[in-house]
């Protein structure tokens, strides 16, 4: 292909703006305000190079030990604020809860939420709020959470079942698919976990969707990022993508509008059953895409991640086992009003949240309205992100050997869920809070519960267990956890 005589002075007449364009920027902006401290960054790219190809969280991390836990950071052109500390992230999430509760526009959202029909991607308004209380009431109340409790048995009873032969099980897969189909039959009736798409199946389709929503080079350079998503390919990719979600949630629309008229009357309806008549298709296809993002891969993994540090920590696996076992008396099967008095347990779960919480940063934030955090001036259009993972590790909160599983340090530290503390945000809080933590603390309790009341648990390999993380926007284990179960005879069968 033959290079045309004008793109070389174009593209050095391009940099040359943009260089001074961010020159400008940085010298005027320090001179008039109180800016928070940032790694040197360089022209056009900001501090990319400092975390791309990287684990961010760690790199952030990193990075604020020594600028401080408010950090401005430019990814390209565009200014993200970064918080590291709990004081920093109660001045954000609750102080200054309503200059920080929209979230940015992005091309990806924007596609892949039906044009911000959602609850997660929306920005704030009357919308959103109307659009979080349908999630609320209609999936994660009180009328939902007796089928979730049904199905979660009849689902519980099949993994059950699946372990019992004392082989190698893989419970990365085992756990994702016991969530996936409770979150399907809930949601959307049925599982959809072995029926294909356009050649791939829907558990694919809904996981490239979380790919496409990580952002684009027009995010972070919105003035010629697009020329870049079109070369590199991202373009299409996102309408591909876009374009097989959109007909596996249609094909789920259509077959419930055609059955509705047949359902008989022993047909317990499921989210979409109650909502398709209320809500337009886009709306009903944007609150089904946060339910397949947000519910099932966080609660599989951390399931995953308290199995990991319960094997790796035999004291703990044993307390937790007594206690179950004293609490569950001879039953076949643990019931949820058993959980109640698992304090033991329940302190297991929050430990797990702190150290691995699933997403290491809460939803991209960004400020609407010029504050003041932590004495810096934040102005309107700046991103926020929470480092949830480095706040869980904070040794100013976590004093005693913060970096390790220690599930009695509840015993003297409150924590709750619900967006009052931020010693730990594995939930976010403020308005925008995860509104699915009392639902998902529920199914992780009573999965965890259940495999260790009914098998103990022994590594296919002697020694530490590998418990190195990947990820960016869900950190999961490196590498998949196979243990071998042996069925404990204690209970009645
Ligand atoms: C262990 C499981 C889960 C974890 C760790 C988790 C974590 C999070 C986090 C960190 C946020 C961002 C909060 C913020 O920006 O302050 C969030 C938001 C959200 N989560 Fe969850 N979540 C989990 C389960 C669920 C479940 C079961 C649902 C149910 C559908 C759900 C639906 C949502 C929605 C809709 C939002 C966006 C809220 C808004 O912007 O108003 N999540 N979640």
């Amino acid at each position: 292909m033959d290079i045309p005589s004008y793109f070389l002075p174009t593209l050095i007449l391009f940099f040359t703006f943009i260089f001074i364009y961010t020159l400008r920027r940085k010298t005027s902006s320090t001179t008039t305000c109180n800016l928070p401290p940032s790694p040197p960054w360089l022209p056009v790219i900001g501090n990319l190079h400092q975390v791309l190809g990287k684990d961010i969280h760690r790199t952030l991390w990193d990075l604020s030990q020594k600028y401080g836990p408010v950090m401005l950071l430019h990814l390209g052109t565009q200014p993200f604020l970064v918080i590291s500390s709990t004081e920093m992230a109660s001045q954000v999430l609750k102080t200054h809860d309503p200059d920080m509760c929209t979230r940015p526009i992005s091309q990806g959202s924007k596609r892949l939420s039906f044009n911000y029909m959602d609850v997660a991607f929306s920005p704030h308004s009357d919308h959103w709020r109307e659009m979080r209380k349908v999630l609320v009431s209609e999936f994660l109340g009180a009328k939902r959470s007796r089928m979730f409790k049904k199905v979660m048995e009849i689902e519980m009873e099949s993994l059950v079942r699946s372990l019992s032969a004392n082989t190698i099980v893989n419970l990365d897969d085992k756990l994702l698919h016991l969530v996936d189909d409770v979150v399907c039959k809930v949601a959307l009736g049925k599982s959809y976990r072995d029926e294909m798409f356009n050649g791939k199946t829907t558990k694919e389709i809904v996981d490239e969707t979380v790919v496409m929503l990580s952002g684009s080079f027009s995010d972070i350079f919105p003035t010629f990022g697009w020329i870049l998503d079109k070369l590199s390919g991202w373009n299409r990719r996102l309408e591909k993508c876009f374009s097989d979600f959109d007909g596996f949630l249609q094909m789920v629309l259509d077959e419930h509008l055609d059955q509705n008229a047949r359902k008989d009357s022993d047909h317990e309806n499921d989210l979409v059953d109650d909502c398709i008549s209320r809500l337009t298709a886009d709306e009903m296809k944007g609150l089904l895409m946060n339910v397949l993002n947000g519910a099932i891969d966080t609660s599989a993994v951390t399931m995953v991640w308290a199995m990991s540090e319960i094997i790796k920590n035999p004291r703990i696996m044993q307390k937790l086992q007594n206690e179950i076992r004293s609490c569950v008396g001879r039953k076949s099967r643990v019931d949820e009003s058993d959980i109640t008095k698992m304090r033991y347990l329940k302190m297991v779960v929050k430990e797990t949240l702190r150290l691995h919480p699933p997403p290491p940063f809460l939803i991209t934030r960004e400020c609407v309205s010029r504050c003041q955090i932590g004495g810096y001036d934040v102005f309107p259009g700046t991103k926020v992100m929470i480092n949830s993972w480095a706040i869980g590790r904070d040794p100013r909160i976590w004093k005693e050997n913060p970096t390790e599983f220690h599930p009695e340090r509840f015993e003297e530290i409150q924590v709750d869920f619900g967006g009052k503390h931020f010693e730990m945000v594995p939930f976010g809080g403020g308005r925008r809070a995860c509104p699915g933590y009392n639902s998902a603390v529920s199914t992780v309790e009573f999965t965890l519960a259940n495999l260790l009341y009914l098998f103990d648990w022994e590594t296919v390999k002697k020694g530490d267990l590998d418990m190195e993380e990947e990820g960016f926007q869900l950190i999961r284990r490196k590498t998949p956890l196979c243990l071998v179960p042996i069925k404990y005879n204690g209970q009645q069968q």
